[in-house]
């Protein structure tokens, strides 16, 4: 059987004006959906920290549980969500954040992470950085120890890498 040369950035379809008009979509769900597609991204995203020192994972709501479940059940760790406001049932901590099309607020359980925790922090995007950049300030409140932000797609014009590689955190990104 012919082996295919597609990468993980050929399974990913672009969506223009959703969901506002001028933004530029990038829709995962294709990636997602195909058992190869969905195999090398996962593959890909957990290969640097294979054999390094990693307590949980932590996933970005929401295309960040799919990436994130996945690396955590092939790592062998535990899965920990920071949600959007008002999903997460017990004591949470809470932090505001703008993104490319709105404002949110994403909160976490704060026994969810013990100080000293190494934790690697997955979502499927990263464009303005304000997501993400919200997750690492709840996961410091925490005192956890980030590893790494693991990313399918870098949008690196807005912004997001370098915020977050001013914060001091390692990026890893499967493409553009
Ligand atoms: C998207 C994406 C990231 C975030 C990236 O999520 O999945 O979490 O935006 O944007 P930023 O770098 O500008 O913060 P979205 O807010 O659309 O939420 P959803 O996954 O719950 O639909
Ligand atoms: N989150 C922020 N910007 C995005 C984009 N262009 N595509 C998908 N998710 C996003």
């Amino acid at each position: 059987m012919a082996r295919s040369n597609k990468t993980v950035r050929d399974y990913i379809r672009t969506i223009p004006d959703f969901p506002h008009e001028g933004i530029m979509f990038r829709d995962v769900t294709t990636l997602f959906a195909d058992p190869r597609g969905f195999r090398i991204a996962i593959d890909q995203l957990l290969h640097p920290y294979a054999g390094t020192d990693i307590d949980r994972i932590v996933g970005l709501e929401a295309r960040g549980f799919i990436l994130g479940g996945a690396i955590a059940h092939q790592l062998s760790v535990g899965f920990v969500p920071i949600r959007k406001k008002g999903k997460l049932p017990g004591k949470t901590l809470s932090q505001d954040y703008t993104l490319e099309y709105g404002e949110a607020t994403m909160e976490i359980h704060d026994d969810a992470i013990q100080p000293g925790e190494k934790v690697l922090v997955v979502d499927d995007l990263l464009a303005t950085g304000g997501t993400a950049e919200a997750g690492i300030k709840l996961l410091e409140k925490l005192g956890a120890e980030i590893v790494g932000c693991a990313f399918v797609i870098d949008l690196p014009d807005l912004g997001g890498r370098a915020k977050l590689e001013a914060m001091g955190v390692d990026i890893h990104a499967l493409c553009a």
